[in-house]
Parts: C-alpha cells; sequence; structure tokens
C-alpha cells in the first residue's frame, strides 16, 4: 500500500471522538477501500484534560487549532469545532489557503460561507467535503451529488433535524405537551441546554439551503429560507392531525421552479402514506425528485456519534482515492443565482 493519508483533525467532541474510535476500530477495512492508510497525526480541543475515552498520547496535540492548517505533515483538515464562524471559519479558509484538503460536518458554517470556501478550494484544486453536515450518516449529500448527477431535480424535502423529530413523535405516541418532552429530551441528551437552534429550525434551514444548493445548481441563499420552529405545535394540533390522516413533521422544503426559488422549514401535515409520515425518533429522511430517476428516499440516523463519524470518514476515503470535485457538484461560477420565490 502507499503512503497513508494523514490528517489533524480539530474538535474530539461527539463527532470528533467518534472519528478516533471509527478510525482504530476499521483500520484495515477502510485503507483497503481506501487504497492507503488514513492516519490521524495531529488533534486540537479546548481542555487537553478532558477523559474523552480515547487514547490520545499518540498524537501530536495543538491549542491553536488554526495551527493544523500549516502543518508539513498534514494532508487532510478535519473540522469538527462547529460555529458559522469563528475558529471553525478561520481554521477552514486557512487550509484551503494552505493547498490542503478540508472536511467538515458544520452546516452553520456552510450555509453562510459555502460558497466562499467552495470558490477557494476549486481555485487550488482540493477537496472540500462535508457529507456530515447534512442528515449526519445519511450519504444524501453523495446521493446527489453523485448518484444523482444527470437529472434535473425539482423537488427536494425532508425530515432534516432529528431533535425535533424525537419531540414531535414522541408528542404523537404518547399524547404529551411539547415543554414536557423538550425537557426529558435535553434529560437524555437528544436536545442541548439551549435549544433553540433545533426547535426554532434554524438547524433545518441551514441543512435546507446546502440541499437546495446541490440538487438545483444554485448559489446557496441561507437567508432567503423562511423558517417556522415547532414551539407552537400543541398535543391537540397533533390529535387533530392524526384524526384527519395526517402527522405533524418539521420539513424542509426545496422546489426550483420558474419562479425562483422556494426554500421553507415548517410543521407540515403529512399524509399517513406518504413516507415522511413513519420517519420516527431521531431519525432523518430525505426525498428527492429527479426527472429520470423518480422518486429517491433517502433515510436514516441524521446525527450521534457513529453516524456522523461514518460520513466524516466517507469523506476521508473519497479524499484517499484522490476525489477533488466542486463541491456544490458543478463549480460556483456554474451556479445559478436564482431569485428567491414568493
Ligand atoms: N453531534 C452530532 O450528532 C452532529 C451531527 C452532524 C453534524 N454535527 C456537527 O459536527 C460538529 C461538531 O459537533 P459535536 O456534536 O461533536 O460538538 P461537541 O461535542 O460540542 O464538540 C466540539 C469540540 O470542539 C472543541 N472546540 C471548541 N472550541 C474549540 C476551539 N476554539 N479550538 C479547538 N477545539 C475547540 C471542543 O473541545 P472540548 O472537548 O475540549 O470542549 C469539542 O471537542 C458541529 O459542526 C456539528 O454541527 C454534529
Amino acid at each position: 500500500m502507499t503512503h497513508p493519508l494523514r490528517i489533524a483533525l480539530a474538535g474530539l467532541g461527539n463527532v470528533g471522538a467518534g472519528v478516533v474510535k471509527l478510525l482504530d476500530a476499521n483500520a484495515d477495512l477502510i485503507a483497503r477501500r481506501a487504497g492507503r492508510p488514513i492516519e490521524i497525526v495531529a488533534v486540537s480541543a479546548r481542555d487537553r484534560t478532558r477523559d474523552r475515552g480515547i487514547d490520545l498520547a499518540r498524537f501530536a496535540w495543538v491549542d491553536d487549532a488554526a495551527s493544523l492548517a500549516a502543518r508539513d505533515d498534514v494532508d487532510v483538515v478535519v473540522e469538527l469545532v462547529g460555529g458559522s464562524d469563528g475558529p471553525a471559519l478561520t481554521l477552514a479558509r486557512r487550509t484551503l489557503a494552505a493547498d490542503k484538503a478540508f472536511v467538515t460536518a458544520n452546516k452553520a458554517m456552510l450555509a453562510h460561507h459555502g460558497l466562499e470556501l467552495a470558490e477557494a478550494a476549486e481555485a487550488k484544486g482540493v477537496a472540500l467535503k462535508y457529507e456530515a453536515a447534512v442528515a449526519g450518516g445519511i450519504p444524501v449529500i453523495k446521493g446527489l451529488r453523485e448518484g444523482a448527477a444527470a437529472n434535473r431535480i425539482h423537488h427536494v424535502y425532508g425530515v432534516l433535524n432529528g431533535t425535533c423529530n424525537y419531540i414531535l413523535t414522541t408528542m404523537e405516541a404518547e399524547s404529551r405537551d411539547f415543554t414536557e418532552v423538550l425537557g426529558e429530551a435535553q434529560r437524555l441528551g437528544y436536545a442541548e441546554a439551549d435549544p433553540s437552534f433545533d426547535i426554532d429550525g434554524v438547524d433545518a434551514a441551514h441543512k435546507l439551503s446546502i440541499l437546495a444548493s446541490l440538487a438545483f445548481g444554485a448559489r446557496i441563499d441561507f437567508g432567503a429560507v423562511a423558517i417556522t420552529g415547532i414551539r407552537h405545535v400543541i398535543a391537540a394540533d397533533i390529535a387533530e392531525a392524526g384524526a384527519l390522516g395526517y402527522r405533524i413533521r418539521l420539513v424542509g422544503l426545496g422546489e426550483a421552479s420558474a419562479k425562483g426559488l422556494f426554500q421553507r422549514v415548517h410543521p407540515c401535515l403529512v399524509p399517513i402514506d406518504h413516507p415522511l409520515a413513519h420517519v420516527t425518533g431521531s431519525l432523518n429522511a430525505i426525498v428527492a425528485e429527479g426527472d429520470f430517476v423518480g422518486r429517491l428516499l433517502f433515510q436514516g440516523r441524521g446525527a450521534g456519534e457513529g453516524p456522523t463519524a461514518s460520513a466524516v470518514v466517507a469523506d476521508l476515503i473519497d479524499i484517499a482515492r484522490g476525489a477533488t470535485g466542486p463541491a456544490f457538484a458543478m463549480p460556483v461560477a456554474e451556479l445559478a443565482a436564482m431569485p428567491a420565490a414568493p
């Protein structure tokens, strides 16, 4: 086997620790599939003393994540810190400027700065990959960018936030109120202490704006997504919807038409016989409709250590094999600036 692909990892939280565990557990299989070993050489997080359940002594530790970009012993930087700006964005910019490939799970950063980063990657001829940023372990980015690349896609929609889906489907199954179920989700670790990004629909909107760009060949336009979260859904709404043959899901919907680009996130009445009505708990699902392929359904775990690490390492395997294609399926200059549909 040839020389290893050398990785620097910024962020050793849920996803970062998961990546270390996955690369350890399946090292041989991954090397055979990638054509060469994938090896972490350097890591960064805030607290060096924190027990993460993984052996970090074999990696170089770096306090300033941004300095990972400049290391000569690194081919790819993986950003698993989070946040649309701040250290994640600094690291992304420096990594691409240093001619290195960049992998991220950070949908907030991509929704706000994805085009700038994609342009920087194109200019340098390096890969920018982000399978884990949308729907965790589900290979929907690859599915749209590669598997469905020959199609005109007119619709893309789905259940994009596992926290909201857990809350809504628990309210549905147990006839309970929003606040009570949210509190329980926080205790169980399914919802953040500050759950607003999830329950107000912002996280789903980040993901939708990325999906819409990929699916429709449009420039990312996060600011044009109309967003309503699930705070105001009450148990009686769910019961009434059920009596009429519907279930309530927080759905992100994208549509490209002659009127422009339509992007919305809001609670939807989903007919009981639609696949999205059967997406329960913290699962995610995405439907894309292409002119030749017809309806595609992607479903699986949209978050969590294992599924998200699986997507990050899939990107690393692609890079090890030599993939450098455009991040949003075509060069940024080819993406259409579609007006927001009314
Ligand atoms: N969790 C999921 O299931 C999931 C799914 C899909 C996508 N994502 C995305 O993946 C990314 C990471 O999520 P996560 O759940 O793993 O987050 P997390 O558990 O909060 O971990 C964040 C990590 O970043 C480190 N960090 C924070 N500020 C830093 C800085 N200035 N320099 C270096 N390291 C810093 C933290 O260090 P300490 O550990 O020392 O505090 C921690 O290790 C986010 O963009 C998130 O949106 C997560």
